[in-house]
């Protein structure tokens, strides 16, 4: 082959830094950072003059630097929730010294793993019984190191959580008494997703959360101070701000958006997947080059391609999904189009990498360090 021609150059040419998104190779995982800012531009401003502050959940970012931009932005306690023990690693690591593990952490190995990230960062965990708060202590005091610890309580999940405050009052009562963990406060994550209007979701948000500000009250009445009360998600994140005694709000979705929260206007979807039609077998079908081995399914309904809004997902394959329009689609194969994904955890789980865009132009290839399913 000619190695001028065009083939030739676009193979050479495909992830350079400063191409264009449309000569990118398909598919590939696209993170406008412009818009990136702009959402955390949104809850800098949203946290300037709060006392409660966002602490973002690092489980759809899985990678610091990114994290370290909201923190650089502002309206953050400085530090993030990570769900694994794994992601504290990676922010630790990344340069991120305050870090609360939304999740419990049960077994010897990852709580050593943890004792050993609190030696040098501000290392939090959240409990829900006894036998785990005397473990980490255990483990922590062999190890000479000190775990922060938060009460997670259960307000509408009934996933995690302790279901009473005599049972959250014992476990605050053990962990004074126990070596090298520290209370430091209370935590609940609501899972809230179901949009019918302002009013209601705010409602919705202030109701469950004054559940677990219920459990502040009844903690600190029996003398143990509370320094953190970290409560809400990107559904409640302007909520929390609102209710005395919650310090910090773990907002995740906010910062990349997915079309599952298109009601919030001032957050947009950053990343989005760019495809290649390689199919069209009628005027008003096409099928992309991806499937859910790299887009896991998960209310796929939402899934929209850029700028095609009459065209709809059909449906998912391994590596294709079909989309159908009720009138032509004017796009052929080869055409390549921008899809916008509902929501991002598992997604952003699939992929190596983000390829960040700027004006529609390549400009880093980010790693993503924490993705997979290790722990
Ligand atoms: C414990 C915890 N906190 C906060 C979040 C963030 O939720 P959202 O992505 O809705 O902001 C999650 C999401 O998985 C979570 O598990």
């Amino acid at each position: 082959m000619n190695n001028d021609s065009p083939i030739s150059n676009s193979i050479k040419n495909s992830s350079v830094l400063g191409t264009k998104v449309e000569k990118l190779p398909t598919p590939s995982l696209l993170l406008d950072i412009g818009i990136v800012r702009s959402n955390y531009a949104s809850i800098a401003k949203k946290f300037e003059n709060t006392v409660c502050k966002m602490r973002q959940h690092g489980k759809n970012l899985k990678t610091p630097k990114l994290a370290l931009m909201q923190i650089e932005a502002g309206g953050t306690v400085k530090g993030v929730c990570s769900a694994k023990v794994s992601e504290a690693e990676v922010m630790v690591f990344g340069g991120i010294k305050d870090i609360l593990i939304t999740n419990q952490i049960v077994t010897p190995d990852k709580i050593i793993r943890m004792c050993n990230l609190s030696k040098i960062a501000d290392i939090k965990v959240c409990v829900d019984n006894i036998k785990n708060v005397q473990l980490i202590s255990e483990i922590a005091s062999t190890l000479d190191a000190t775990v922060g610890v938060l009460i997670e309580i259960n307000t509408n999940m009934m996933r995690a959580g302790v279901r009473s405050i005599d049972d959250a009052l014992n476990i605050v009562k053990l962990i004074n008494i126990l070596p090298n963990v520290q209370f430091r406060g209370i935590m609940s994550h609501q899972a809230l997703s179901e949009y019918q209007g302002e009013k209601h979701r705010k409602d919705t948000a202030k109701n469950v959360i004054s559940r677990c500000l219920e459990y502040k009250k009844a903690i600190e009445s029996e003398g143990f101070p509370i320094e953190i009360v970290s409560s809400g998600e990107t559904f409640s994140y302007d909520v929390s701000p609102t209710l005395a005694g919650v310090t910090e709000v773990e907002g995740g979705t906010y910062a990349l958006m997915g079309t599952v929260y298109s009601y919030f206007k001032e957050f947009e979807v950053a990343n989005k997947l760019l495809t290649t039609i390689v199919n069209k077998p009628d005027p008003q079908t096409i099928v992309c080059d991806i499937g859910y081995l790299s887009m896991p399914k998960a209310g796929d309904e939402l899934l929209q391609i850029e700028n095609l809004p009459n065209v709809k997902f059909k449906d998912m394959y391994k590596y294709h999904t079909v989309f159908t329009s009720s009138s032509e689609i004017s796009l052929n194969i080869g055409s390549k189009v921008k899809l916008i994904p509902n929501y991002q955890d598992p997604l952003i789980d699939s992929w190596d990498e983000f390829y960040i865009i700027e004006n529609d132009v390549l400009i880093e290839i980010l790693p993503i360090i924490g993705r997979g399913t290790f722990h």
